[in-house]
């Protein structure tokens, strides 16, 4: 199964680079510029150490690589994280980037497109936007661990959330506990 996996300028990217690490299918990758000045301050590893856990690797601005067509098979797209501005676009049919581009393209073949945003408070308009996208059969999958897998570290935290995308993509994993597993 091809997914693309978006990164954008939210904070978390650990959630990126954890999710990457788990997944073995054929990984189109794409991180916006924003998104490098987030990895740059909140990881030890560098855009780099991403770039290596995918297969292929696209430009943010190159609106003709493969992901932007419709024609180009892939299954899923999981944009990890998302920022509300990468949503609001989305959520209005705006493909400025390969990664709006791309996401454009799942809403209009139907394919799964899943988005982690990461942002608290929220404002009407993030929220409004997140319903126009769930009605268009976007998963909106916030950044919200849980903690009844009793979490005692980071990772655990992040694992929950990568976990919760990896039953969306349908792909086996056992980086929680279920609830009365
Ligand atoms: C350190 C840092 C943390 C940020 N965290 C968030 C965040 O959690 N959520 C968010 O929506 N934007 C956040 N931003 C703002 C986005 O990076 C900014 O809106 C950017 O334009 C998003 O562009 P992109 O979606 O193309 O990556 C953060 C910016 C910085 C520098």
């Amino acid at each position: 199964m091809n997914i693309v996996v978006g990164v954008t300028g939210a904070s978390g990217a650990q959630y990126a680079f954890a999710l990457l690490r788990h997944l073995k299918d054929h990984v189109d990758l794409v991180i916006s510029e924003d998104a490098k000045k987030v990895i740059a301050h909140e990881m030890d590893v560098g855009v780099d150490a991403f770039a290596k856990l995918a297969t292929a690797v696209w430009r943010n601005d190159d609106t003709t690589a493969p992901p932007s067509s419709g024609s180009y098979r892939f299954a899923a797209m999981v944009i990890i994280p998302c920022s509300l501005g990468t949503l609001g676009k989305i959520a209005w049919g705006i493909s400025d980037n390969l990664i709006t581009r791309a996401a454009a393209v799942c809403l209009k073949e139907r394919r799964k497109l899943i988005l982690v945003p990461r942002e608290t408070p929220l404002a009407a308009t993030h929220m409004e936007n997140m319903v126009r996208l769930a009605n268009q059969g976007a998963v909106i999958l916030p950044a919200m661990p849980g903690f009844y897998h009793k979490p005692e570290t980071v990772d655990d935290l992040v694992n929950f959330i990568v976990g919760k995308v990896l039953d969306q993509l349908g792909i086996e994993h056992r980086l929680f506990r279920r609830w009365r597993e």
